[in-house]
């Protein structure tokens, strides 16, 4: 979508457009643009509305019931922050005390738009015509235009003076090609503009990706890791007076609101931002033992946030090699913070061994996991050639340092 067609999307014409395409998106993509055109549409504006239409559709899993009156684009979309972890975000920012903010590199207003929603006035600043556009139509459609406007320009030029806080998402994809890039020089704005305005702005919050490096993270602030339904979905740096601690996991479960979980194990949550959390300094090590009859498999946030020593705390736990994130215990714990399975099986990994231990035991179905093992879990599957009836769960992993299988199965 260019400009000039989403100013027609946004004339009477288009948006009885957009109607018939939300009606008709969603089947064959060629059908859907037949029954457009034969309704006297345009053909540009019939393949713009049913573009919409259909990224809508999509974007109501990151969204909600929001997105089918959001417009967007499809880069746009990819980048956008999912509105469960935008409106923690922002619900801290409230929680505190911010009321402006700047949100440096806007996109399409997923950040911005929570925090508006949470009554901070926030100043966007997007680099992309179009996409300054659409969030400003975002927040029009959301009835947020007086709390969240878009300025198009450069973010780096901003006055952040104006604000009592200031948010950035930079791009991590490759303006044309819309490549991801991995290297946090190459995002936009760059590296050296994010870690600068930490130190210019008091209150900074920094979302970058889940991959990121913890040498690159700025002395003193808070590095938090976000997973969603078992997803890893994000991390952000909170700086200046912002950090409350040094590494924090945040597990979002269907069932967590944002204004309803406390935490299960783990610290206190901080000032207002509920969740499931757990905080440590990211530097302590998990003692290590033998293998226990119960198996923690920890969240992926937890393992990023290097919490794994606190979770092994909560649950009086222990790795079984100092490089492996498997907690072994005697006792099953409930936690959100893990998958726990009972073992009843371990042995030094041999397919032979395996498949007889496997056939004795009838199993025909197995989820396999796997932590420090070269193994192909599908390709294992096949060479398994399992003609049981039970189900199993499969550990591929190393105890002390010796390719180990372990076998058992999921608690609770
Ligand atoms: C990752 S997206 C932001 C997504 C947003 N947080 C959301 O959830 O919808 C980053 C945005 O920054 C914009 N951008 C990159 N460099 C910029 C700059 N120097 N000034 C302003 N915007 C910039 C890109 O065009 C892109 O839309």
């Amino acid at each position: 979508m260019d400009l000039d067609q989403f100013r027609a999307l946004r004339t009477p014409e288009g948006s009885a457009a957009l109607a018939a395409a939300t009606r008709v998106a969603g089947g064959d993509p060629l059908t859907a643009a037949a029954a457009l055109r034969s309704a006297g549409l345009p053909a540009g504006l019939a393949a713009a509305a049913l573009t919409q239409a259909e990224l809508r559709r999509k974007a109501a899993g990151k969204f909600g019931p929001a997105a089918a009156g959001m417009f967007l684009t499809r880069p746009g979309l990819e980048q956008a922050t999912r509105r469960e972890v935008a409106d923690r975000r922002a619900e801290r920012l409230r929680a505190a005390g911010v009321r402006t903010l700047a949100d440096l590199g806007c996109g399409l207003g997923a950040d911005a738009l929570a925090a508006a929603r949470a009554g901070i006035r926030v100043y966007g600043v997007e680099a992309d015509p179009l996409t300054a556009a659409l969030a400003a139509a975002n927040a029009e459609a959301a009835g947020l235009a007086d709390l969240f406007t878009v300025e198009c320009g450069d973010a780096t030029a901003f006055d952040v003076t104006r604000v009592d806080a200031a948010f950035c998402d930079p791009a991590r994809r490759k303006a044309g090609t819309g490549r991801r890039v991995f290297d946090p020089n190459a995002y936009s704005p760059p590296w050296d503009f994010v870690t600068d305005l930490a130190e210019r702005v008091p209150c900074t919050v920094v979302k970058v990706a889940p991959g990121l490096d913890h040498a690159l993270i700025p002395p003193g602030a808070e590095a938090e890791w976000v997973s969603v339904r078992g997803d890893l979905v994000e991390a952000a740096l909170w700086c200046g007076r912002l950090a409350e601690v040094p590494r924090r996991a945040t597990v979002c479960r269907d069932g967590d609101r944002p204004s309803g979980g406390q935490p299960t194990t783990g610290q206190p949550t901080a000032g207002q931002f509920t969740g499931v959390q757990l905080t440590g300094s990211g530097a302590a090590e998990a003692a290590v033992g033998p293998v226990r009859r119960y198996l923690y498999d920890p969240d992926p946030a937890v393992v990023r946030a290097h919490l794994v020593a606190e979770l092994a705390t909560e649950l009086d736990a222990r790795i079984a090699d100092p490089s492996i994130a498997y907690l072994y215990a005697d006792t099953p714990v409930r936690t959100p913070f893990a998958r726990c399975l009972e073992i009843t099986d371990v042995l030094p990994f041999s397919l032979k061994r395996l498949r007889a231990l496997l056939r004795e035991r009838r199993v025909g179905r197995v989820e396999i996991l796997k932590r420090g093992s070269a193994l192909e879990p599908e390709q294992l599957r096949r060479d398994l050639r399992l003609s049981g009836d039970q189900p199993a769960s499969l550990v591929l992993t190393r105890v002390a340092g010796a390719p180990t299988v372990l076998l058992g199965r999921p608690v609770g």
